[in-house]
Formats: C-alpha cells, structure tokens, sequence
C-alpha cells in the first residue's frame, strides 16, 4: 500500500543519529484538510540558473524572503515554518499514518523527487504571493555547470541579503570549487584546478545520470511502502551530488554540519532551496534522455503516496506523488541550460 500523508497532530521528537535533538519542528495543526489539485495555469513560471540571473531578479527574491522572515513563526508561511518542514519529514517526528512506531522518511528512496519537488512548490507559490507576484520562479544552483561549480553569489556576497545564512562552511566559500563526490575525508588534499574539477564533475555527472541511471529504481531509488521500516536505497542523484552538496555547504564547525550538513537544519539555509532546484530538474532533464525505461514509475504504491502542506493561503492540503509528475502542471519549467556533461562518457 502508499504511504499516506502523516497524521500531524501527532508530530514528536526530532532525531538524528540515534540522538533526539533539543527542536521542535512540528507545524501548527488545522482541522480542515483540502486535497490538492494544481489550480489551471496561465504562464508558466521559469526558474532560472542561479549565477545567470541579474540584480533586478536577485531584489526581488530578497523582497520575497525578507517578506517570509518577517512572519511570525507560528505562520506556517514563515521562513521557520518553511525550514521545519523539512525537519519534521526527515528526522523522524512522524510515523506512518496506521504504522505507530514506524517512522515516516521522505530520503533514501523513490519518495525523494517527489516530496522535494511539493516542497519547493510551496515555498516558491508563499514568496510568489508575499510580493503579489504569482509568476515568481525560485532560481536553481546549477552545479551540473561550470557556471555553478561554487556557492551561486546571490547567497554569499551580501551579508544583510534575506538569502544569505551565516551557518555555512567556512572553508567552501566563493571561489572555492564544488567537487560533486565531496566527502570529507578529501578535504587534506590539494586545491583543484577549475578544468580538473570541471572535468571531474561531468564525469560525475554522467555516471549518475546517464550510464549509472539506466533504471528506474537506479534513478529514483528503491520501493518505500505502508509500514515499511525506512530503508537506505537512494536512488544515483539524491546519493551523489546530492548528498555531498549538502555536506560541502553546511558549517564544519558546527556538530551536525549546521545548517546545510544535517537534514533537521537544511531548509534554514535559502541555498537549500537553490540546491534541490537543480536536484528537481535533473528529475525532468532524465525524463528527457533517450531511453525507454527513462519514464516515472507507475506503481500506484508510489504514484498515490500523499503529503501534507500548507499553501500560499495556509490552507492545508493534501497532495500526491501522480500530481508531481509533471512540472508543467505544476505551473513551471526550468530555464534551457546546456548540459555539459552529457557528452561526458568516459
Ligand atoms: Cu531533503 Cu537535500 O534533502
């Protein structure tokens, strides 16, 4: 059977590695649940890369975050609430809807495009609609690009920006290259050069897109049902870059890499939401390569999986894996980016 969205007036204690955490990260409740349809569209909404777009954009997504900074917490449009949403799903505060004791996970299986792309939905629609602008189009760290192969400026080079955050690495900061299969053990070793790196990072590219993605379970990870214990079956994109991106971002002084490090912390840092728009897209651009098992699965176990949001209006609604299959229905398509890696083979 699907997993069903979690019941979340019973939201409890945020963990990680074994440890309960000294956070809460439970959404206020609401007595009405509405099931959610995309509304009808009228012009698409394009996201664009990161390090492309210009000074009038980058003002106007400042306006928008500021706007959800300024909320009060207990509005779950406010940027806290935001960053809880995250923590709540993925640092076990909810069980499985008729499984008590069996927790919810949205990672680690083929629940990760899915509830990713819903949450970044409604984050996107929140700031859309605190500037009056519902054809604002959060932006995407296009780290797949040699243009995006560091910390996209728009988050680093102002302090008093809304969409900078104090809590990242030190050592990773602009110019500093991202390596796609980070870890941290390579931290000792030598500086790369930009075509090194470059050329590393197409390599990585390829392998999880194209040649180690040929499946649908390679690509969006392993089955995740009703009353099944979380499993540890990322599909190649969330394992890597996904992963590494977010452990190369976070503050390596802090004890869980803080913010982008751990997954309680992640959605506090505005990146977080920059990373997961390349990390929706890469959704898309699979879709799009040749190959026909390249399609999304038609399990209903996974197409009717269901989550709980609260929308632009704080209504809450309830929303499945089939309605996310297609951007266009949800409104947006990514900016045409060449993909450099695509003629990566090694
Ligand atoms: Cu929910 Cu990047 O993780």
């Amino acid at each position: 059977a699907p997993i069903d969205a979690p019941d979340i007036t019973k939201c409890g204690n945020v963990e990680t590695q074994g440890q309960v955490l000294p956070v809460d990260c439970c959404p206020p409740t609401s007595l009405k649940i509405i099931d959610f349809k995309p509304p009808p569209i009228t012009k698409l909404r394009v996201r664009p890369a990161a390090h492309k777009v210009g000074k009038e954009y980058i003002a106007k997504y400042n306006e928008a975050l500021k706007r959800m900074r300024e909320l009060p917490d207990t509005d779950p449009r406010s940027f806290s609430q935001q960053a809880d949403i995250h923590c709540a799903y993925c640092n076990s505060a909810y069980d499985q809807t008729g499984y008590p004791g069996v927790e919810l996970q949205v990672h680690n299986s083929w629940l990760f495009f899915p509830f990713h792309r819903w949450y970044l939905y409604f984050y996107e629609r929140i700031l859309g609609s605190l500037i009056g602008d519902p054809t604002f189009a959060i932006p995407f760290w296009n780290w797949d690009h040699p243009g995006g192969i560091a910390m996209p400026a728009m988050f680093t080079s102002d302090k008093n920006s809304a969409l900078y955050d104090v809590n990242r690495s030190i050592a990773h900061q602009p110019p500093f290259l991202l390596d796609l299969d980070y870890s941290k053990s390579k931290d000792a070793g030598k500086i790369p050069q930009f075509k090194d790196q470059v050329d590393e990072n197409n390599t990585i590219m390829y392998r999880q897109m194209v040649s180690g993605a040929k499946t649908q379970s390679l690509f969006f990870g392993g089955d995740f049902r009703a009353g099944e214990q979380p499993e540890n079956s990322p599909g190649s994109i969330e394992a890597t870059p996904h992963t590494p991106i977010h452990i190369w971002s976070g503050n390596e002084k802090n004890k869980f890499g803080e913010n982008m490090g751990n997954f309680y912390s992640a959605g506090r840092d505005p990146m977080f939401y920059a990373h997961h728009g390349n990390v929706d897209r890469m959704w898309s651009i699979w879709k799009s390569l040749p190959g026909k098992k390249r399609t999304d699965i038609t399990d209903p176990d996974w197409l009717n999986s269901a989550f709980l949001f609260y929308d632009q209006n704080k209504n809450l609604v309830r929303v499945t894996v089939a309605d996310s299959l297609d951007t266009k229905r949800l409104g947006y398509v990514y900016e045409q980016v060449d993909l450099p890696w695509l003629k990566s083979k090694p």
